[in-house]
């Protein structure tokens, strides 16, 4: 049993936000926030708030666009939370349409049927409900027997995802996972925080992991997985079933997003760093000749300081591919997009690392070399 990657799917919505439109909608909201308590800013009792811009984001994150699913109502002031009508019980509801798209793109690149997958786990890190687990919404939607379950990871949940299928592959108990990650993040991203309203975007995307024996040409063969979690406060979301445990706090920002992220930057570098380091040597693969690094898309500045520790030098756009500047932080479906679109041009033997890192904190390696 030799578990590959046969295909991976993509599915981006139709609507993006500029960093312009985004920080115009933000600064019209603080100028209508300043101005309705302007009597409580001047008596001290209310902070005044501060503009965002558009020079701040790019050069603090590398982000100049992400993809949203509702445009409109994330940029009106009033609201700036997305929004769309609740689907009732019989319909295929949000996270699993876009979860299904993307796996039928992964499934029509691999010449694959749905009914001939044994597995999916749906890997991301929110659910848009506790249960029946979305995985399982997906596999119904899709005619897939067997089985199917949810895991959350934070922005790891599509590595972890990796590994686990690849094990069931290891162990012989299926032959064929899909691992889909519809990241649904502008609803967990506090849009009123001048900190983070930029970070994230919409997306899914899903990876086919499969058994050699019946991968089509073209795969990527899993050299070898890693995963490692730390506990960290530094990126954190309260928000739960247990929120009504305390209403008194429901409303309070950190029931969203929140992140230290200068303190993200400085600790989560040299541990994924190390991580992938390490796991190399044990692999018997030199860092330095990792042809190609698809690493997780949170901020160009930690992409860049991780790619020079791995290769040993300051790394290429060819070597280490960002699509943070058009997706965003697209949570744990960041390093797949990058590998699902920077992977076609590598020949037989290219040896890559696809790796993510972020919220736990976690971090996940998948080390990947191309089967022609
Ligand atoms: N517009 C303009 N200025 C802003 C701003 C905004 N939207 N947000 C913050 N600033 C200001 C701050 O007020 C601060 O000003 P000061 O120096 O006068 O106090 C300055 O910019 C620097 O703020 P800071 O928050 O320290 O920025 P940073 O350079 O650390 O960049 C992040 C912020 C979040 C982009 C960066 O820390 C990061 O990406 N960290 C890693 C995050 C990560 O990977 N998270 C994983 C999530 S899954």
């Amino acid at each position: 049993m030799h578990p590959v990657i046969s295909a991976t799917g993509l599915f981006t919505p139709e609507d993006s936000i500029s960093n312009e439109e985004l920080v115009d909608s933000f600064n019209r909201y603080v100028e209508a926030f300043n101005r309705d308590n302007a009597a409580a800013i001047a008596a001290g009792d209310v902070e005044e708030l501060s503009k965002s811009s558009v020079e701040f984001i790019e050069k603090a994150s590398g982000i100049k666009s992400r993809y949203v699913i509702a445009k409109e109502p994330v940029l009106d002031i009033e609201h700036m939370a997305p929004r769309w009508r609740e689907r009732s019980n019989d319909e295929l509801s949000i996270m699993a349409e876009i979860g299904v798209k993307a796996c039928r793109d992964a499934l029509e690149r691999a010449g694959r049927e749905a009914k001939d997958v044994d597995a999916v786990l749906c890997a991301a890190s929110n659910m848009q409900r506790p249960y029946p687990a979305m995985a399982v919404e997906i596999q119904q939607e899709l005619g897939i027997e067997g089985f199917g379950f949810d895991l959350n990871v934070a922005c790891s949940s599509a590595t972890f995802g990796i590994q686990t299928a690849a094990d069931y592959i290891r162990a012989g108990n299926a032959k064929s996972v899909l691992v889909v990650s519809p990241e649904i993040t502008s609803g967990h991203l506090n849009w009123r925080d001048r900190d983070s309203h930029f970070i994230f975007g919409d997306v899914a995307t899903a990876v086919l992991v499969e058994d050699r024996s019946i991968a089509p040409s073209g795969h990527w063969d899993i050299l070898g997985t890693k995963l490692k979690t730390v506990f960290s406060n530094n990126i954190r979301n309260n928000f739960g079933f247990l929120n009504r445990a305390h209403p008194e706090t429901a409303g309070n920002p950190d029931k969203l997003f929140v992140q230290e992220g200068r303190k993200v930057f400085k600790e989560v570098v040299p541990m994924v760093a190390g991580m992938i380091v390490e796991e190399a040597e044990r692999l018997s693969i030199d860092p330095q000749s990792l042809r190609r690094l698809w690493l997780h898309q949170a901020n160009s500045g930690m992409n860049r300081l991780i790619a020079q520790r791995v290769l040993g030098h300051e790394a290429s756009d060819d070597e280490s591919p960002t699509v943070l500047d058009t997706y965003g932080n697209t949570s744990s479906a960041g390093s797949i997009i990058a590998f699902h679109l920077n992977s076609e041009d590598l020949g037989d033997g290219d040896t890559g690392l696809i790796c993510s890192f972020g919220a736990g904190y976690s971090a996940g390696a998948v080390f990947v070399r191309k089967s022609a």
